[in-house]
């Protein structure tokens, strides 16, 4: 058994900010300096993997593709459980073209062995990856968000595929338009989020789910600075570049926080968590029952 995470990113060569389809994304601070903000993002793309790679992950890179800039952001290609990819459906057409890349890409990936099985969604069903099904190991489930980009009816289809449960919250905001932009389940048991970027209804989820002292509110400041959007491996989370309160809150909780600028995937909505896809998380099996002797 391979104890290294394996996770899969873009190659940023054709990353730009080019359209707007969240209030993040600025297209206008993009053109206004291009080279430059190319330049960067490919710096930044290969900090975030030199420091995945120093907490000990594998990484594969997938090619990018000219004309679809997002696909950068592999946490919205698929959602990979127990060698098991259940492929996206964007809701926007500015990233539907990614389908087919990303399903060549998976395609590669189980030509090596290193996924089993690729899983289509129902036609019509819109659900964009582990972007809105953050998978929870410690609590062996997946919080899953809806409203801005993933359908309601989603949620069905991944329990159903994946056999695990899920915690549906909807999201209140077009800010937090994906769950990985509020909420981060921590492998100690701890979640981080962002109460306002959920409903009450949401929030009331949350609180069930999670004691107390699991519960990390992030300010703000965390949440707008896309701090949520972290990438756990063990006790070290890697995030975009993180305000104190939030790096001493984390550090007395036991985690070591790696910050990398990643100010050019800012500017389009994203950071640590969406750059990157787990490959690798396996659920525990469960325990078979016991049978009584006959
Ligand atoms: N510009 C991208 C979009 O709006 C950013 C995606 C970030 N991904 C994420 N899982 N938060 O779709």
């Amino acid at each position: 058994m391979t104890s290294h995470p394996l996770i899969l990113m873009t190659d940023p060569g054709h990353y730009e900010v080019s359209y707007q389809i969240n209030p993040w994304m600025r297209p206008d601070a993009w053109a206004e300096c291009a080279k430059a903000r190319t330049e960067a993002a490919r710096g930044a793309s290969a900090a975030l993997c030199a420091a995945l790679q120093a907490a000990g992950a594998r990484v594969e890179i997938t090619p990018g593709r000219p004309g679809l800039p997002d696909m950068v952001f592999p946490a919205n290609a698929a959602i990979v459980l127990d060698r098991t990819a259940l492929m996206a459906r964007f809701r926007h057409p500015e990233r539907q073209g990614e389908e087919g890349p990303f399903r060549e890409a998976f395609e590669a990936l189980r030509a090596r062995r290193l996924i089993d099985e690729i899983v289509t969604l129902p036609d019509g069903v819109v659900q964009e990856g582990a972007g809105d099904a953050h998978w929870d190991s410690h609590r062996q489930m997946f919080w899953t968000g809806f409203g801005p980009r993933s359908a309601k009816e989603a949620d069905a289809v991944i329990r159903d595929v994946f056999g695990r449960p899920t915690a549906p919250l909807e999201l209140a905001t077009q800010q937090f338009y994906h769950l990985d932009t509020c909420l981060c389940p921590l492998p100690g048991g701890e979640v981080l989020y962002f109460p306002p970027a959920f409903t009450e209804e949401g929030r009331r989820t949350i609180a069930g789910l999670t004691d107390t002292d699991q519960r990390i509110e992030a300010s703000p400041e965390d949440a707008a600075t896309f701090c949520v959007n972290a990438v756990a491996l063990g006790r070290t989370l890697v995030m975009a570049r993180a305000p104190q309160r939030l790096k001493a809150v984390l550090a007395e909780r036991g985690y070591r926080v790696v910050e990398i600028d990643l100010s050019p995937f800012i500017l389009s909505g994203g950071a640590a968590f969406c750059m990157t896809l787990r490959l690798d998380h396996v659920a525990a099996r469960t325990r078979l029952p016991l049978v009584a002797n006959a």
